[in-house]
C-alpha cells in the first residue's frame, strides 16, 4: 500500500515536472510521446507504436498489422529506426521525407482512419498537447509542427552500437569467424548483395525487383503503383538491414518467417516462385549458396544489432 502511494505521488510529480518545466519538453520528446499515443487513430485504440514496437527495432512481429477495428492492409510494417539518412519512404517511395509521411498512417482507412486535420483539431483541444507544443514550437499545433515532432523523434532512433560497427572500428568485439565469412560473402560478386544493400544502413533507396511478384502468389504492384512506368513493376524499396535479425516476418508482404528463409531465396528464388515478372538481372541465375555460406550469412546479418536488441534476436 505505501509502496502504491508513493509510485502514484511520484508518477504525479513527474507528470507536473513535465506540465511545467519548459527545458525537459523537446521535439523529439513531444514526438515520442505522439509516437506512443492512440490520440491519433480514429477511435483512440492505435498509436504508431501498435505497428512499430519498440522492443523490435520499432517494426511488427506479424506480417501484417491489424489497422483499427482490426482492419487488414496489405504489407509488412517495417522497423523505422535509422531513417535520418533515407530518402524516400515506404515500400514504394509514395513518401519523399520522413515530415511528408505522417500523415500518410494517420489518414490511411485500414490503419489510423483520422482525417491529418482532424487529428491537428484532437491536439489542441487537448490542453496538455497544447501547452506541450507553445513550449517547443511557440504556437498552436499546426499540421507542420505535428509532422516535425514525430519525425525529430523518428530521427533520434539511429542504431550503431553493433558488432559489426565494433569490428569495423577495431575497437573490442564478438564478431565471429562465421559472421566475419558472411560479410565477405555479402560484398562478394557471387552474392551480390552489396550490389543493392549498400551505404551504411544497407540500403541506397533504389526501387528492386528481387523476384517478389508474378501477378498469382504475388500481386503488389510496388514502385510502379507510383510512377506507372512498366520498368517498375515488382520493384519495391530496398529495405535497410539494420537490427533485421529482430525485424521479422520479411518482405513488403511479411511472407518469409525468418532469416533463413530470405537466404533459402536468394539461394534459389525458383523455389519460390515460378515465373517472377521483371526481375533484376542480377538475381535471374541462382546462386546456390553452400551450407556454410547459409549459415555465415546469417550470422553476419545477426552481426548488424544493436546491443539493445540482443534479447530478441530469434
Ligand atoms: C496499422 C499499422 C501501422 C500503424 C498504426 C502505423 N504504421 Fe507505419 N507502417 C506500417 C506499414 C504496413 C508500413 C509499410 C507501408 C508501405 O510500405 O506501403 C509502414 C511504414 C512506415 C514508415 C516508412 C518506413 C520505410 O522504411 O520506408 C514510417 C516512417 C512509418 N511507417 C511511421 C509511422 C508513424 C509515424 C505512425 C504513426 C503516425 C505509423 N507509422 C503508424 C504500419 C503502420
Ligand atoms: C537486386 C537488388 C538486391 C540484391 C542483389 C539483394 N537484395 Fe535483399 N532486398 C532487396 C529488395 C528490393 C528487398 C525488398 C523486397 C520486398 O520487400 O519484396 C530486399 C529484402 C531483403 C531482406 C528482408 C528485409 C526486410 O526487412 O524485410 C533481407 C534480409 C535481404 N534482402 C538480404 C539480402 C542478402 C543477404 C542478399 C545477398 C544474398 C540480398 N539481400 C541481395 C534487394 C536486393
Amino acid at each position: 500500500m505505501i509502496k502504491k502511494v508513493f509510485f502514484l505521488f511520484v508518477s504525479l510529480w513527474v507528470f507536473l515536472l513535465s506540465m511545467t518545466d519548459p527545458e525537459t519538453m523537446t521535439q523529439v520528446k513531444l514526438g515520442e510521446r505522439l509516437f506512443f499515443d492512440p490520440i491519433l487513430s480514429k477511435d483512440s485504440t492505435l498509436s504508431c507504436a501498435s505497428c512499430h514496437k519498440p522492443d523490435f527495432a520499432f517494426a511488427d512481429t506479424v506480417a501484417i498489422s491489424p489497422g483499427i477495428l482490426g482492419r487488414i492492409g496489405r504489407r509488412n510494417a517495417p522497423s523505422v529506426m535509422n531513417m535520418a539518412s533515407r530518402s524516400e519512404f515506404f515500400y514504394d517511395g509514395r513518401a519523399k521525407s520522413l515530415r511528408d509521411q505522417i500523415h500518410f498512417p494517420i489518414e490511411d482507412p485500414l490503419e489510423m482512419d483520422l482525417s491529418y486535420g482532424e487529428a491537428v483539431e484532437r491536439l489542441k483541444r487537448n490542453t496538455y498537447y497544447k501547452k506541450a507544443f507553445f513550449q517547443v514550437y511557440n504556437e498552436d499545433p499546426t499540421p507542420i509542427n505535428l509532422a516535425d515532432a514525430i519525425a525529430s523523434f523518428e530521427e533520434s532512433l539511429e542504431t550503431a552500437d553493433t558488432e559489426f560497427d565494433a569490428w569495423m572500428a577495431n575497437k573490442p568485439n564478438q564478431m565471429s569467424p562465421s559472421a566475419i565469412r558472411g560479410r565477405e560473402i555479402f560484398m562478394s560478386d557471387k552474392a551480390k548483395c552489396f550490389d543493392c544493400h549498400f551505404s551504411p544502413d544497407f540500403t541506397g533507396d533504389e526501387f528492386k525487383n528481387i523476384g517478389l511478384y508474378d501477378e498469382i502468389k504475388y500481386k503488389d504492384k510496388g514502385r510502379y503503383e507510383v510512377t506507372k512506368n512498366p520498368k517498375d513493376l515488382g520493384t519495391f524499396k530496398v529495405p535497410g538491414l539494420r537490427n533485421v535479425a529482430v525485424t521479422g516476418p520479411y518482405m513488403h508482404d511479411g511472407s518469409f518467417k525468418n532469416l533463413k528463409e530470405v537466404i533459402e531465396y536468394y539461394s534459389d528464388p525458383s523455389k519460390f516462385v515460378n515465373h517472377p515478372i521483371n526481375m533484376d538481372s542480377t538475381l535471374v541465375k541462382p546462386i546456390l549458396f553452400s551450407n556454410q555460406e547459409k549459415e555465415d550469412l546469417e550470422a553476419f546479418l545477426k552481426s548488424l544489432t544493436d546491443r539493445q536488441f540482443f534479447k530478441h534476436i530469434r
